[in-house]
Parts: C-alpha cells; sequence; structure tokens
C-alpha cells in the first residue's frame, strides 16, 4: 500500500491553495507534513482523502489513479483538525459511527470501540455528549472515532494542537504504536517541527502551497535546502547573519560586523555558488559553545565576542541570548550550551567559538543553499 501524489493543484478562486505538491508515501511509511498557518496542509490531505476536488496533478493509492474515487471507497481513515465529532451523538455511538455504516457484527462494535477508548483513555467518557467534553477530551474521541477501524491508510490534521504536553506526549506514542502494528502509509500533519522531527520516518517541510524540501529529519535539520527550512525547524532558531564571502591567499573568509571567520576546508568543497559577494550564514545555537566546552580547535578564525543578555535554564543545560554591537545596530545571537552557564555571566563579554564544519550559508536573493549535501 502507497501513496503518490504527482503536482497536485488546488484553486479557490484565483488563488492556488496547493501549487504543485508531489509526496511518495511508502509502504509502512510514516510522512510529516510541516508548514506554518494557511500554507495548504490540511487542502493536501483532504485532496488524498477524496474530501477536495483535485484541480490538476494525479493521486494514486497502490498504483491505482484515485482522482474520481469516492472517499469511501480510497478506504482511508482521517483525523480531522477541528475534531468532525457529530454533536447530537454520545461518545460511544461517535466511535461506533464508521463501524456501523460499515455493517460490522455487533459484538465486534463493543470490542473495537471498547479498545479504542482504552488507547485514548476515553473509557470514563463513552455515555457522554460531545458537548459535556473539553477540547483535549474532544480531540481524543476524534481520534479513537478515526482510528476504531482497519482502514489501508491514515491522515492525520494536527491532532494534539488541543492536548496538554504530557497527553500530547502519551498520544504521539500511541498514534506511533497504532502505526507499527498495522504499518499504513500515514500522512501526519503538524505546524510544530518538533513533533516531525520526533515522528516522521520521512518529512517534508510546505510553504505558500508548495514543498520546500523533502527528506528525513536528520536531513532537513543538518542540511536544510533553504533559509526557509533551516528558520522553521529546530528550536531556538537558527541564528541567520548577513554577511560577505571573499577570497584570500589561504582560502575563503566570512566577514560580517560581529565576526570574521575562515570558511573550512570541507565546506569550501561544497560551495555551489560564487566565492565572492553578500551571503546569509546559518548558525545552529548549538553549534555555538564557550571555548573551553568546544569540541575542535579554537581560534581567531572561529571565535566571535558576545555581550550575554539573558541566560534561561533549560533540561540540557542553558540556552543562552547575547548581542554583538555593530555598526549597522546589534546582532542578536542563541547559544545553547550543554552546561549550566552561572547567572554571574548576565551582562559580560564572552567568547563564543563556532563549530564551522556545520555552518549554513545561504543565497541572500534566492534564499537557497549554497552548500551541496555532504556526501558522508
Ligand atoms: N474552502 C476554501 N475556500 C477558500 N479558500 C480556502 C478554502 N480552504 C482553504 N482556503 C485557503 O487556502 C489556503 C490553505 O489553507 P489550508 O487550510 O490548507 O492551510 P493549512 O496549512 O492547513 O493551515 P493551518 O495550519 O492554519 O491549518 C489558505 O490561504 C486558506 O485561506
Ligand atoms: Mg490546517
Amino acid at each position: 500500500m502507497t501513496i503518490m501524489a504527482s503536482k497536485l493543484i488546488k484553486r479557490f478562486g484565483e488563488k492556488s491553495a496547493v501549487a504543485g505538491v508531489d509526496i511518495t508515501v511508502g509502504e509502512g511509511e510514516f510522512f510529516v507534513l510541516v508548514g506554518p498557518s494557511g500554507c495548504g496542509k490540511t487542502t493536501t490531505l483532504r485532496m488524498i482523502a477524496g474530501l477536495e476536488s483535485i484541480d490538476e496533478g494525479r493521486l494514486e493509492i497502490n498504483s491505482r489513479p484515485v482522482n474520481d474515487v469516492r472517499p469511501r471507497d480510497r478506504d482511508i481513515a482521517m483525523v480531522f483538525q477541528d475534531y468532525a465529532i457529530f454533536p447530537h451523538l454520545g461518545v460511544y455511538d461517535n466511535i461506533a459511527y464508521g463501524l456501523r455504516s460499515r455493517r460490522t457484527p455487533g459484538a465486534e462494535i463493543r470490542r473495537r470501540v471498547g479498545e479504542a477508548a482504552a488507547t485514548f483513555r476515553i473509557e470514563h467518557l463513552l455515555r457522554r455528549k460531545p458537548r459535556q467534553l473539553s477540547g483535549g477530551e474532544r480531540q481524543r474521541v476524534a481520534l479513537a472515532r478515526a482510528l476504531v477501524r482497519d482502514a489501508q491508510a491514515y491522515l492525520y490534521d494536527e491532532p494534539l494542537s488541543n492536548l496538554d504536553a504530557q497527553l500530547r506526549h502519551q498520544a504521539r506514542e500511541d498514534i506511533l504504536q497504532l502505526h507499527r502494528r498495522q504499518r499504513k502509509p500515514t500522512v501526519y500533519v503538524t505546524h510544530d517541527q518538533s513533533e516531525a522531527l520526533s515522528m516522521g520516518d520521512r518529512m517534508a517541510v510546505m510553504r505558500a502551497g508548495r514543498i520546500e524540501q523533502v527528506g528525513t529529519p536528520r536531513e532537513l535539520y543538518e542540511a536544510p535546502a533553504s533559509r526557509f527550512v533551516a528558520f522553521f525547524i529546530g528550536t531556538p532558531s537558527i541564528n541567520l547573519i548577513e554577511a560577505e564571502l571573499s577570497r584570500d591567499d589561504e582560502g575563503i573568509v566570512i566577514t560580517a560586523p560581529a565576526f570574521t571567520f575562515r570558511l573550512p576546508e570541507r565546506l569550501t568543497a561544497r560551495l555551489t555558488g560564487p566565492v565572492e559577494g553578500p551571503v546569509t550564514v546559518g548558525l545552529r545555537p548549538e553549534d555555538l559553545h564557550t571555548p573551553r566546552q568546544a569540541k575542535f580547535a579554537v581560534g581567531e578564525h572561529n571565535t566571535l565576542q558576545a555581550a550575554v543578555e539573558l541566560i534561561e535554564p533549560t533540561t540540557a543545560g542553558s540556552t543562552v541570548y547575547a548581542t554583538v554591537a555593530g555598526p549597522d545596530g546589534r546582532l542578536d545571537l542563541t547559544a545553547s550550551f550543554a552546561g549550566r552557564l552561572p547567572d554571574r555571566y548576565v551582562g559580560q563579554e564572552v567568547p563564543l567559538a563556532a563549530d564551522l564544519d556545520r555552518l549554513h550559508l545561504f543565497d541572500p536573493v534566492s534564499e537557497t543553499s549554497l552548500l551541496r549535501r555532504d556526501p558522508s
């Protein structure tokens, strides 16, 4: 069982909500679609489910074109962003609905509803009406309702947005466990990049109706194809700094008001664009270290001085917000340290060593990466 969408287009009036999307979800694959509000995630899912007509493009399920196949004949289970539970039916009947409409025997309906309710911890709510539920409870009913029967494919549209942190964590595990049991192709939509990174076998970042990059979470994190993807993925967000590339006798130099770095040879070899001119430098917070903690040679070529403004303790260490004064105003930098930085550093200048092998470079105009993918 596979899902293959090719050049999907959906227009609402003049505007293309989905403007040529390609998605392939393999046998048993958990595929996550992530992107900002309004980028076309729900519309894409609804086209796959058959709830929205496809203006252009081709949709195949198991190599069979299904553009014109009715939703119920696609045998896809979908969890909706806005729950879509029936207000006049009780929780039990809501969950049982899909089984009844498929003429499932009564004993099996009772068994399956019980199982689904147990999975999402809503056994105690089976006799209530939806209006007697909290948002988070309604969300879990919607999950149970969609997942109570075995489908050929699963679509989730931000199913966890109304759950508190702990329930969300639990529900993520429940969804993944269900997936491991059934191994059916799944498309999971979220705007939460950390959910995408932790759940997806592969993921796609969507922007304004198009897919900006597809790959494993690790590929998108380590080799973002654009400034947008780099900024969207990772918390705290990547530092983006306008700089200038130039060449001297020893190689390539990156100059910004805050620093002068020397581009390591490994990156020079991967450079695709011109080696001179403006560039946007991307530096992830966890690639800035105190010189003492750095696991690489520290020198003038990879160090900058920044004033610490705020230190935030995290489970792993500290997030440090710092600034560098420059001619055109100040540059804000975020650094994630593995260790605790004591509060007495607030207001002080500290050296920050950048792990330059992990630097990202983007074209300031096209915003695409200037680095070829690392073969290693
Ligand atoms: N039925 C509709 N009629 C007109 N415009 C629509 C319709 N449905 C969606 N849109 C528009 O299409 C675009 C994509 O909407 P969509 O719901 O797919 O976004 P989304 O990525 O799911 O966003 P969110 O994260 O907020 O749920 C938006 O600009 C939205 O306003
Ligand atoms: Mg949506």
